[in-house]
């Protein structure tokens, strides 16, 4: 099962303890943390997770500046603990505008965890589907093709925070996915959450356009 994240809701989380927003985004961390060490356990073979759009870029300098650092401790912090637990760390999005030293740290954790098999942990960072999309496409080229470029169709999308909009994540990859969407922020959402929003996509049925019981026809 493949589960993508839209982690909002961090700023407003900090905000209401009269806190700066990058409190949020530590916090947020946290539940990265959590997510990431329980998912295996509900049976989620991929998680991606939005952590920076290309459209973030235009928040404050000093917020960008605080999730880089964020990022790169995050990473620098939890590739050991992912190689022991067959996690593989992988990340989506355009590197040319990252930090110059994040991007060493990037390549560094993607080639330590390589072999991890329990769990493929994709993290979007400068992402949007628009541009991905637009890289990836090339003149004759099939479904199978893009989706092969692109990465695995999302079974379930999960937002915190709120909010109900896609904000250019995975258009292509969402065709065919379960929305669900919460008013938990990022930092309160906990392992029970995210095994609520599991158990809820389980008992949806997936049609994918066909009719499925013909009994009542
Ligand atoms: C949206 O909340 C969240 C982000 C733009 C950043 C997400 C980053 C993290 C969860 C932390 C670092 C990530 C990893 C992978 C370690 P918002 O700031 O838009 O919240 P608001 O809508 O309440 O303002």
């Amino acid at each position: 099962m493949h589960v993508a994240i839209i982690m909002d809701g961090n700023g407003r989380w900090a905000q209401r303890f009269g806190w700066p927003r990058l409190a949020g985004h530590k916090q947020g961390a946290e539940s990265v943390r959590r997510a990431i060490r329980h998912a295996p356990c509900l049976g989620i073979e991929t998680l991606t997770l939005y952590a920076f759009s290309s459209d973030n870029w235009k928040r404050p300098a000093d917020e960008v500046a605080g999730l880089m650092r964020l990022l790169a401790h995050f990473i620098e912090k939890e590739v050991a603990e992912c190689r022991e637990n067959g996690v593989r760390l992988q990340f989506i999005g355009r590197r040319d505008r990252l930090p110059i030293t994040l991007v060493p740290a990037l390549e560094r954790a993607e080639s330590d965890t390589a072999a991890g098999r329990r769990l493929l942990v994709r993290i979007a960072l400068d992402y949007s589907s628009r541009d991905m999309l637009l890289a990836a496409l090339r003149p004759g080229m099939d479904r199978e093709e893009l989706s092969r470029t692109l990465g695995p169709d999302v079974d379930l999308l999960i937002r915190t925070g709120g909010e109900k909009r896609l904000s250019d994540f995975l258009l292509w990859e969402c065709a065919y996915a379960e929305f669900f969407f919460t008013p938990v922020a990022w930092p309160d959402f906990s392992e029970r959450d995210l095994e609520a929003a599991v158990n809820e996509f389980r008992s949806r049925e997936r049609r994918f356009g066909e009719v499925l019981d013909t009994s009542a026809a």
